[in-house]
């Protein structure tokens, strides 16, 4: 019989990930099917009951429910509990356990990259929202030399700093101090939606003291080329945008499900066709 995976979210119409999913489906010869549900934050409890009723095999959460669905599940991975998110859910044996592939897959992505080892960089990471503290967690449990911290509200970072179960040596910077010490860091990490479409004008820091050799890596995938990344560009510096963190969060969610991780170079092909 076929099974049936999907995303929930809201709003949901724009989602790439049935197209990757569906892809790498018929690729491996899985009979499988991957559908987009449009469940608003009111529904969220009924849609997992129906999801369990109907026998889904598991399933990717998006925005907002990413925190709410928690206690909805029969179990959470270590991570996603860390977290406090979860964006991923596969089914066994009757029960649905959630799992966060987001922080993971931005370190896959970087790793495949950056061609350095990533332990031994200096990192910085703007922003300290939901998705600074899935790849805050999953950079420190890597083992990171220093990661810090800078965000408009500077209390944000010191928190996220604060829960974070992973020992690390980071320091909370007002974005001011960040743009002043900035040529110390081989790695900048930008996770906030300053610069992504329409507003592609504005950039969340100021890269005067950027270092020609530094890793610019910014969550933001459309536009493809962010203002910050393309002023790091012409600096000299190396640069990648959001594509290939999100196809490895959608890798590592298939792999959960079928024990096989895909062709990430043909989810990514479909990423960027669809991106135009
Ligand atoms: P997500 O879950 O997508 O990461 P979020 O939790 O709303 O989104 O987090 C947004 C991040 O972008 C925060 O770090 C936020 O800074 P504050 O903690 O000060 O709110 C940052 N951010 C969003 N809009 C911003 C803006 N216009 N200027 C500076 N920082 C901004």
């Amino acid at each position: 019989m076929k099974k049936i995976y999907g995303v929930i979210g809201d709003p949901i119409r724009h989602s790439m990930s049935p197209d990757i999913h569906n892809d790498a489906f018929a690729r491996n010869g899985i009979d499988a099917c991957y559908l987009h549900f449009h469940v608003k934050a009111n529904q969220l409890e009924e849609a997992v009951k129906g999801m369990k009723a109907i026998g889904v095999e598991g399933f990717n959460v998006t925005v907002p429910h990413k925190t709410a669905i928690l206690p909805l599940l029969d179990e959470v991975d270590e991570m996603a509990l860390a977290m406090g998110a979860v964006n991923t859910v596969k089914k066994v044996n009757g029960r649905y356990i959630g799992y966060n592939t987001d922080g993971a897959g931005f370190v896959t992505a970087l790793h495949d990259k950056i061609g350095r080892e990533l332990t031994s960089l200096k990192t910085i990471m703007i922003g300290a929202g939901g998705a600074a503290r899935g790849i805050y967690y999953a950079l420190s449990r890597e083992g990171l030399a220093k990661i810090d911290i800078c965000n408009r509200t500077i209390e944000n970072a010191e928190h996220l700093i604060a829960d974070c179960p992973y020992h690390n040596v980071s320091e909370a910077l007002s974005i001011k101090e960040a743009e002043l010490r900035l040529g110390k860091y081989d790695l900048i990490i930008q996770t906030t939606s300053i610069g992504m479409s329409p507003n592609v004008d504005s950039s969340p820091l100021k890269l005067d003291l950027l270092s020609e050799d530094a890793f610019v890596s910014d969550i933001i995938y459309n536009p493809l080329e962010t203002k910050i990344m393309k002023t790091a560009r012409e600096k000299g510096a190396a640069v990648q945008n959001g594509v290939d963190m999100f196809v490895c969060q959608a890798a590592l969610a298939f792999q959960i499900w079928t024990g096989i991780f895909p062709d990430i170079s043909k989810m990514r092909d479909i990423v960027l066709d669809k991106l135009g």
